[in-house]
């Protein structure tokens, strides 16, 4: 057995499971046991989902980087901690030892304190995936400042929301980032963010892609000249190592920004010592994961799966991860198992839209490549399809490689619900058994638990957790009451995920998808109405309503159905530049993966009395479900429906 918490039967996951439910003070207590401490908990759980409070390991001190870092230096130093794998294939690949982890994070440390960053400061950090980047991570967490990772695929002015909401005060970049055969520019657009607030006093930018851009006298520095001053000074000083701060377990680690259903995104906060616990815990667990496999997680750190299981889960684990910079599809479609190949890659974790995007292919790409190191494959981000699910299996994993699909969200840390690869029985399209820890319930829409099941046996219901697991968010930034509106209020004493679900008379889940007005979009969550707010930014609109519909490789994709002002309707005959303007719009506003697919002009969008916009109906329409729209009666103005039926695209 690899790590003493590692599940190695069904009998031993039903066991642990029973414990967990029952005395969870002590299971924590006894698997929290397997870390580093500078001091121990005096409590291992205070919680009420009222406020809500949660605290996990309230009095002790850590640093979560002494766990991913310091702690594999005596027996692992010279262990790869990152193969990092670039864009171009051409290009040298990088291997990144623990002890070189650890010079690496301990210099940055270094430089983050010259440059004034102090433990509980914000930091952003917006950079392509270069090692860099999770150097800059854990240089934030060693001295205790709060990280807050934006997507690269996000805009100026959503970076500057997000720098606004956490009053951040160090931003750290790139030059650019490299992406399939594309360039993103992000210095120039977070010189853009910049100049829409005021908060930021010093920039850090990492040369990658050696593109042309502006330094900013006083503001900007080199990461290479700041971080060459800080080696020097260490050495200088004798030393290789930079002290890690001393964190409360219960001090926020990271901010990470998630869409809701209104408005602006919310901060979600995580913290140290549980979101410790339940990455580590829940990566050995469900990918099964033994010390000397590369795990390969094709997320991007601007998302929580890759800040769970690239970074904090694996190397906390004293794992191999491999780090991809580039996309599936480029140079060819044959990438992701020309990355197998070279590294011997034994845990493949990804999404159902890129195996989608991979299917649209074919098999030729498979042709003459060697995956026969792969044992484990993982999905996240969305309902898998069995299509995709079998095609996975089938050539990735030669039918001979369990799959875990893995249910959990930005708010929960780590894994939630899923199958624990080759212990705990897999099913197509279904994420299996809740983790140790986690106890869901289905509820109905006044809050009460289904217990009836339907013809097939399934109880369905809204998805909800009755206690807090270890990793469960604490609080949304700067806005407890929000957080305790979102997630905690809709139902008494529950933490309400958003997400429908049924489950089997075995106790296996089936996700189903979001209730709620977010949609999810190749894998990334986006709410309606943030995607409304931009395109009603343009001047010729009026009001718009967006929903959902099923999308081939997306998921789900983005249907809008716009109102125009009537001068604009009548002196703009072209719909399409309108059209054009409105995704444009929408790409400045918040970034290119809010674009939506599919944009109908309407004359009036349906509203109750009330002034309501009646979604339902619309998002009948989008799916292409025009039969039966259900109750119309409430409408203000039927007539607008029959519009909309016919003008569908
Ligand atoms: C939402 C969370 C968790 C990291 C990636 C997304 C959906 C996620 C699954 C799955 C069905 C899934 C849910 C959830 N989702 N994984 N295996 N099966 N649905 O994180 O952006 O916080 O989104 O993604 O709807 O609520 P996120």
């Amino acid at each position: 057995m690899a790590y003493p918490f590692q599940i190695t039967s069904v009998e031993q996951y039903k066991e642990y499971y029973k414990k967990s439910i029952e005395s969870p003070e002590l299971f924590w207590d006894e698997i929290a046991r397997n870390f580093h401490w500078k001091k121990k908990w005096e409590t291992v759980l205070e919680w009420n989902f009222t406020e809500p409070r949660v605290r996990w390991f309230e009095g002790a001190k850590l640093n979560i980087t002494e766990n991913c870092i310091d702690r594999h230096l005596e027996t692992a130093a010279q262990r790869t901690a990152i193969i990092w794998e670039p864009n171009d294939p051409s290009e040298a690949v990088r291997l990144i030892t623990y002890d070189d982890l650890h010079k690496n994070v301990c210099t940055a440390a270094r430089m983050l304190k010259n440059l004034g960053v102090n433990k509980g400061d914000r930091v952003c950090i917006y950079m392509g995936m270069v090692p860099e980047l999770v150097f800059t991570v854990l240089a934030c967490a060693r001295i205790g400042a709060i990280h807050s990772v934006i997507f690269g695929g996000f805009s100026a002015q959503s970076i500057a929301d997000r720098i606004q909401d956490a009053q951040a005060t160090f931003f750290i970049t790139c030059d650019g980032a490299f992406r399939g055969e594309k360039t993103i520019p992000l210095k120039s657009i977070a010189d853009e963010a910049l100049t829409l607030t005021d908060s930021v006093k010093k920039v850090i930018v990492f040369r990658r892609t050696n593109s042309q851009i502006e330094m900013k006298a006083g503001r900007d520095v080199w990461w290479h000249e700041a971080m060459n001053e800080a080696e020097q000074q260490l050495s200088a000083e004798g030393s290789i190592s930079f002290p890690a701060e001393e964190m409360d377990a219960e001090d926020p680690l990271f901010i990470l920004y998630t869409s809701g259903s209104t408005g602006k995104p919310k901060g979600v906060v995580h913290t140290c010592g549980g979101y410790m616990v339940w990455t580590t815990f829940t990566f050995v667990n469900v990918f099964q994961y033994n010390p000397g496999d590369i795990h390969f997680c094709t997320a991007d750190i601007g998302w929580i799966t890759g800040h769970s299981y690239i970074v904090y889960g694996p190397l906390c684990a004293g794992a191999t991860v491999l780090m991809f910079e580039g996309i599936p599809t480029w140079p060819d479609a044959g990438r992701l198992w020309d990355i197998v190949q070279k590294h011997r890659v034994n845990i493949l974790y990804t999404a159902p839209t890129a195996i989608r995007s991979l299917m649209t292919f074919g098999t030729s790409p498979f042709q003459e490549k060697d995956l026969s190191s792969l044992k484990v494959l993982g999905s996240v981000g969305e309902p898998i399809n069995e299509e995709a699910w079998h095609w996975f299996s089938e050539h990735a994993g030669n039918n001979q490689c369990p799959l875990a699909d893995t249910w959990w969200q930005t708010e929960t840390g780590g894994i939630m619900i899923s199958n624990l690869a080759g212990i705990t029985p897999s099913r197509p399209a279904w994420a299996t058994l809740p983790l140790p820890g986690v106890q869901p319930v289905l509820v109905d829409e006044n809050g009460n638990e289904v217990i009836t099941p339907d013809e097939n046996g399934y109880l369905k219901g809204n998805l909800c957790i009755k206690a807090p697991w270890p990793g469960i968010l604490r609080t949304t930034w700067g806005d407890h009451e929000r957080c305790r509106k979102n997630y905690f209020a809709t139902y008494k004493n529950l933490y309400f995920t958003g997400d429908g679900a049924w489950k089997d008379a075995e106790g296996n889940y089936r996700i189903t998808g979001r209730v709620d007005d977010v949609l999810n979009v190749s894998g990334h969550r986006i709410g309606t109405a943030e995607v409304e707010n931009a395109i009603n930014q343009h001047p010729a609109i009026v009001e718009s309503a967006v929903v959902g519909f099923p999308h081939d490789i997306k998921g789900q994709g983005i249907y809008a159905f716009v109102v125009r002002e009537p001068q604009s309707v009548s002196s703009r005959p072209d719909e399409d530049a309108t059209r054009n303007e409105i995704v444009q719009t929408v790409a400045r506003i918040i970034g290119p993966i809010a674009k939506p697919d599919k944009i109908q002009f309407v004359s009036g969008l349906p509203k109750t009395r009330s002034g309501k916009i009646m979604r339902r109906i619309l998002r009948k329409i989008a799916e292409g479900d025009t039969s039966n729209l259900g109750d119309t009666t409430t409408l203000l103005d039927p007539s607008v429906v029959d519009e909309i039926k016919k003008g569908r695209l």
